[in-house]
């Protein structure tokens, strides 16, 4: 059996550029990593099942749809003679929460099959896969700090960050991308007027990465907010939480992360969150 983890995706950053042709929104998003995630296993064989269990299970579904499933099958087209076998998920990230759940469950099926048949972690049939399974699938591949560019199939080169001491939240209401970037109200072709996204230089002390966070911001917040008001007050609660030094929304929401001097501020603010917000979804997460 092989296995591996399926780390939650944080955008630090997530500015938007205009929106293509297609339909699709230009985006700039320096994206990490956390220790926080699922857990993949594959049993190699002939026929594709999945099976999920784990605290956010009955959200996520073991039905054909199950990005797990359909990263495997386009694979499958992909890779003449490709062995697939049983997934088994273990769930514990919350579903439609800005962190890329389901996309690094993906990627993370992409990499056992890639083991299990042998095919080499650079191998293009793998990318094109994760690309057409979703557009945070190919920045799961590697599941490591980098810049992310297009719609999510451009990425720049792996980035040596700090660790960063975080509290991840998530007031628990579900977000669906879609109607989040819909709210943009960008035209097809569109371009967006903005500065440019800070350069974020490999090796950079944390100081001077928060300072270069400070700058940065996500476009998808506000529409995010009229949708799912509650991250308003997730943000006011992080922002309000001692040592907080930086707090922003992830991806298209509704989770919402802060990043602390220390973990051991972390974990205080994480504790005093949880007491305050019994019902939310609360982590603390070293980021990189
Ligand atoms: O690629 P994925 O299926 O994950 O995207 C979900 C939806 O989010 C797309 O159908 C699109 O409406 C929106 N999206 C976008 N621009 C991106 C990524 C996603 O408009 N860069």
């Amino acid at each position: 059996m092989l296995v591996t983890r399926a780390p939650a995706k944080i955008n630090l950053t997530l500015h938007i550029l205009g929106r293509r042709d297609d339909g699709y929104h230009e985006l700039e998003s320096l994206v990490v990593f956390s220790g926080a995630g699922d857990t993949l296993s594959l049993s190699p064989g002939d026929a594709l099942s999945l099976e999920v269990s784990g605290p956010t299970a009955p959200a996520a579904g073991a039905g054909d749809d199950n990005l797990v499933l359909r990263a495997a099958r386009n694979l499958a087209e992909r890779v003449e003679g490709l062995t697939l076998g049983a997934f088994r998920l273990e769930k514990r990230l919350p579903v439609a929460a800005g962190i890329g759940g389901g996309s690094s469950d993906a990627a993370a099926a992409l990499r056992l099959l890639a083991r299990g048949n042998g095919l080499t972690a650079d191998d293009p049939r793998l990318y094109d896969a994760a690309r057409v399974t979703g557009s945070d699938v190919p920045v799961c591949l590697a599941s490591q700090a980098r810049m992310m560019r297009g719609a999510g199939e451009s990425l720049g080169p792996l980035l040596r960050l700090p660790l960063l001491p975080a509290v991840l939240v998530n007031p628990g209401v579900p977000v669906e991308t879609r109607p989040v970037f819909a709210r943009l109200g960008l035209q097809p072709g569109e371009r967006v007027e903005a500065a440019a996204h800070p350069i974020v230089g490999d090796g950079a002390p944390a100081l001077e990465l928060l300072a270069l966070l400070s700058r940065g911001r996500n476009d998808l917040e506000d529409p995010a907010c009229l949708q799912a008001p509650v991250i308003v007050d997730t943000l006011a609660v992080l922002r309000a939480a001692r040592g907080c030094k930086l707090a922003r929304m992830s991806g298209s929401g509704a989770t919402c992360f802060a990043i602390f001097s220390t973990p051991k501020a972390a974990a205080r603010a994480a504790r005093a969150i949880r007491t305050q917000h019994p019902e939310w979804w609360v982590k603390t997460a070293a980021l990189r």
